[in-house]
């Protein structure tokens, strides 16, 4: 099968939440519970909240379109980090936010990531970006040698709150052309 990646548009809406409730418990440390996995989504990952995404001017949604099914998406922000200790961690400003990285898992390990990330890399340098930053939980090894293997080093830590639980991420960063 073919596939190609471009920006999302609002038509993509219901299908990004629809992969996003495939693989956002992919990221998730396997202690985290099915309840606050369920919340998250319904907080921030549902149809509606794609919608509020797309209409961001601050953000690009890319998708990896493969005759018509959505098989991963990439959400970057062109904004100034808020969180503090994500800010004290980068030297490489202006920096844009590569916020989610998922990629269905039918679709991991065939190069797929790959591409959609060089796309999101070329997306935050045309932003502006001088660097481009991520957060990573800590327990998500597949995803952290992912972003080893596309240039990101780690700079710091960050705390996520996923439902009761706080969470520990990893603050990488990498260097655009
Ligand atoms: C993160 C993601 C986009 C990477 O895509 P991918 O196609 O799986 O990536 P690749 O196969 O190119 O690279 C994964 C690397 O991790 C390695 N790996 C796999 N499982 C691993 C594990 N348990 N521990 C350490 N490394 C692991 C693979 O061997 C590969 O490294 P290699 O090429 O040096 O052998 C994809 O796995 C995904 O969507 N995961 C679920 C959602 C997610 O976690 N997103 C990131 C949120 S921050």
């Amino acid at each position: 099968m073919t596939h190609t990646i471009r920006k999302a548009t609002t038509d993509d809406a219901g299908p990004l939440a629809a992969l996003a409730a495939v693989t956002f418990p992919l990221a998730c440390p396997p202690s985290s519970s099915p309840a606050d996995i369920a919340a998250h989504l319904a907080n921030t990952l549902s149809e509606e909240h794609f919608r509020g995404y797309l209409a961001d001017p601050d953000v690009t949604i890319l998708v990896i379109d493969a005759d018509g099914q959505l098989n991963g998406y990439s959400l970057i922000v062109d904004r100034p980090a808020a969180d503090p200790d994500v800010a004290s961690a980068l030297a490489l400003l202006p920096s844009v936010e590569i916020s989610k990285c998922y990629v269905h898992p039918d679709y991991h390990g065939l190069g797929a990531a790959a591409e959609l990330m060089q796309a999101s890399l070329h997306a935050a340098a045309a932003a502006g970006g001088a660097g481009a930053w991520l957060g990573v939980n800590s327990q998500n090894a597949r995803a952290i040698r992912f972003y080893e293997k596309s240039g990101f080093r780690k700079v710091g830590t960050k705390s996520f709150r996923l439902g009761s639980t706080m969470e520990h991420d990893f603050v990488l960063e990498r260097a655009l052309s």
